[in-house]
């Protein structure tokens, strides 16, 4: 199921045609070549937006891929930023480190070659955005150790939370990542230290405001 209809979603893309430059298409090209799930462009104007918003200058994220979603944090937070990758494929740190080298954002990049959740507990202190997009069984622990190391004010960040539109069917229906998402979003929307919204463009991403 697309969440948005496929001629709208080209709209909004035209719209963030401002954004082409040679990397960022790279980028593109290399996800579309692959079939990697890359968070998106369109996504990832709502990332670097969020981390504007909120100054955001510390950013922990969990399953980085080659580096797309990390992109976008770049670009808010500048080369003063500090922002930590995370995945278990050492080619993916390779690429990303050539990739977001030449499109000038490296400064603030630390990646990890480790599981995402064993970086998190090995780096101390609090975050303005903990962003999630490992594999989707691992979200319910993620939220739990992710959203204590965000600071009050500051953002956790979850893709694919609408999962093509599978929450959305009767339970019975649900396989295990299915269920897994369903049951953060739930702890997310549900949690009275954040207050939470479902941004429904591409697959779903949640953005949860620390607000206690
Ligand atoms: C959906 S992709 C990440 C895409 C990236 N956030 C982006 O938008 O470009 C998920 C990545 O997380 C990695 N991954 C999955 N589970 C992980 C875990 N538990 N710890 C570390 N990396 C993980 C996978 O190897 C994959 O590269």
């Amino acid at each position: 199921m697309n969440i948005v209809e496929k001629a709208v979603e080209d709209y909004m893309r035209r719209l963030n045609a401002v954004d082409d430059e040679p990397v960022l298409l790279e980028m593109e090209a290399l996800a579309e070549e692959r079939s990697f799930p890359i968070i998106g462009r369109l996504c990832g104007r709502a990332l670097e937006v969020l981390a504007r918003s909120i100054n955001a200058t510390r950013v922990f994220e969990l399953g980085s891929g080659f580096g797309f979603s990390a992109y976008w944090f770049a670009r808010a937070t500048g080369p003063e930023g500090e922002i930590h990758l995370t995945d278990m494929d050492p080619a993916n740190e390779k690429l990303a480190l050539d990739f977001l080298g030449r499109a000038g954002l490296a400064e603030p990049i630390e990646y990890h070659v480790s599981d995402a959740l064993d970086a998190l507990n090995s780096t101390t202190g609090e975050f303005d955005i903990v962003y999630c997009d490992i594999d989707k069984d691992g979200y319910p622990d993620a939220w739990r150790a992710g959203r204590e190391r965000v600071r009050v004010g500051g953002y956790y960040i979850c893709d694919n939370m609408l999962w093509s539109g599978r929450v959305a069917a009767p339970a019975a229906e649900h396989d295990e990542w299915t269920k897994a998402i369903h049951e953060t979003n739930s702890l997310i929307a549900t949690d009275p230290s954040f207050r939470s919204t479902i941004i429904p463009t591409r697959d779903g991403v949640v953005a949860a405001l620390r607000i206690s």
